[in-house]
């Protein structure tokens, strides 16, 4: 089981649409997926239309198993959504003698999927933490201009200060550039830092394309919602790429950077 968080502490970079047309994307390559929705802001639910009975906050603060919170959203896909409600479950745990790393402990109990696919919420919070502390791997969706990558070096630190607290060996598997336009000179600058400093894990660029924008207005993924697109074929490259990675990790030295 491969364990993937979408990670980045700066908003708006693309990690949701993301950790929905990725998720999307292997289920539909015959790939048992779990996604899981760490944002408050239920951004899943809402790009995806899903209206689950229970969502993470009710099993974090132990009212209902955390197998009962799953939702089954079609062949291949199951969701644990979150709602506004998760704010509180973090301060519940920030609060309460040894539940800091519930969430991590709870998680690994799960097992029967090929992937678990998990979209984080802008921060560097206690949640982000537990996250980090239990998946084997990291995807940081990168804007690809300057304030992009300052973040993405960031993110590099923070994967390395987990790993030394936690004693855990997550690793930064892929940099996904997005919002990129080849016609600007800073989009193509970043992209070539980005590839020079994070060699060999670098994905294809995400190019701008509206129908990724309005694709969640219709509870689609892009490959439902616009099959031709340019967004459909730059995720369609990416999820090949996913599954041909397999298990082999990253070795410390490619993203050494
Ligand atoms: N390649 C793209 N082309 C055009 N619009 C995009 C693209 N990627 C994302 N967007 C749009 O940009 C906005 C932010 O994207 P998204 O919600 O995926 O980012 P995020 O990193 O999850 O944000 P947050 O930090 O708030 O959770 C959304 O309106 C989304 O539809
Ligand atoms: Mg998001």
């Amino acid at each position: 089981m491969r364990s993937i968080c979408v990670i980045n502490h700066k908003g708006g970079v693309g990690k949701t649409t993301t950790a929905v047309n990725l998720a999307s994307g292997l289920s539909r390559n015959d790939k048992n997926v779990l996604l899981i929705d760490l944002d408050p802001q239920s951004n899943i639910s809402i790009s995806l239309k899903v209206d689950a009975p229970y969502n993470l906050y009710d099993s974090l603060l132990g009212n209902i198993p955390l197998k009962r919170c799953i939702f089954n959203l079609g062949k291949n896909l199951d969701v644990l959504t979150s709602k506004e409600t998760l704010v509180k479950a973090e301060y519940h745990l920030a609060n309460k003698v040894g539940a800091q790393m519930l969430l991590r402990d709870q998680l690994r109990e799960i097992e029967g999927y090929d992937y678990i696919i998990v979209d984080c919420p802008p921060s560097l919070g206690l949640l982000n933490q537990n996250i980090l502390a239990f998946c084997k791997e990291a995807f940081v969706p990168t804007s690809t201009d300057y304030l992009g990558f300052d973040a993405l070096k960031k993110m590099k630190l923070i994967v390395e200060k987990i790993n030394s607290n936690y004693n855990h060996d997550i690793k930064i598997t892929k940099v996904i550039p997005t919002l990129f336009d080849k016609r600007t000179k800073i989009c193509k600058n970043t992209l070539a830092e980005m590839e020079n400093t994070f060699n060999g894990v670098v994905s294809n660029p995400i190019r701008v394309n509206s129908k990724l924008k309005e694709a969640p207005m219709y509870g689609k993924s892009i490959f439902s919602y616009a099959k031709s697109s340019n967004g459909a074929k730059d995720y369609g490259k990416l999820v090949e790429n996913v599954l041909a990675m397999g298990s082999i990790r990253v070795t410390e030295e490619t993203i050494a950077g």
